[in-house]
């Protein structure tokens, strides 16, 4: 059975490394969207400590819909340019939010989410979707997680068919 290994007293480089290399793993052999986006929501949010929501939405006409996630029940559509998650979508960059509450426009899935940080998809020049993962502690994330997030994103969208999950 494949295990997650715990990260409480890694680096965040060691806790990315790690995620990296099991991720890696996980996925090798396997090219279906919906169970690679549900293994890596489930490795993410096992992983790496102090949050409460990992998930993906993704494009489906022109707005962000719901994928794999885990954490409690969220938003099913975001609009683009809008929240969080549809700011980093439009900019296509990686968004680290320290404090929710300070973030104009933000979507309030989870009301214990204190912190946020979104990964845009970007496969091939085309918006796919976005990587996003909420904290209850704020200040959660900063650019070493961005970097990390980014790498695993990196490795979900190499080995994962996702036509049939966004257009
Ligand atoms: N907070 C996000 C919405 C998604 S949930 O956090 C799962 C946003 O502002 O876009």
């Amino acid at each position: 059975m494949f295990e997650v290994k715990t990260t409480a007293v890694a680096s965040k480089a060691e806790t990315y490394r790690e995620l990296a290399a099991q991720l890696g793993g996980l996925l090798t052999d396997e090219t279906n969207g919906l169970a690679n986006a549900a293994n890596t929501a489930a490795l993410l949010y096992a992983g790496l400590g102090d949050v409460n929501w990992a998930g993906f939405y993704f494009m489906r006409g022109g707005e962000l819909v719901l994928g794999p996630f885990q954490g409690k029940v969220a938003c099913v559509r975001l609009q683009l340019g809008r929240g969080v998650c549809g700011s980093a979508a439009e900019k296509r960059t990686t968004l680290v939010v320290p404090d929710v509450e300070k973030f104009p426009g933000h979507v309030a899935c989870d009301h214990a989410s204190r912190s946020e940080i979104v990964v845009p998809l970007v496969k091939e020049g085309k918006l796919i979707g976005v990587l996003d993962v909420d904290s209850p502690s704020r200040a959660r994330f900063d650019a070493k997680d961005a970097l990390g997030l980014e790498t695993l994103a990196d490795i979900f969208l190499l080995h994962s068919d996702l036509s049939h999950l966004a257009d």
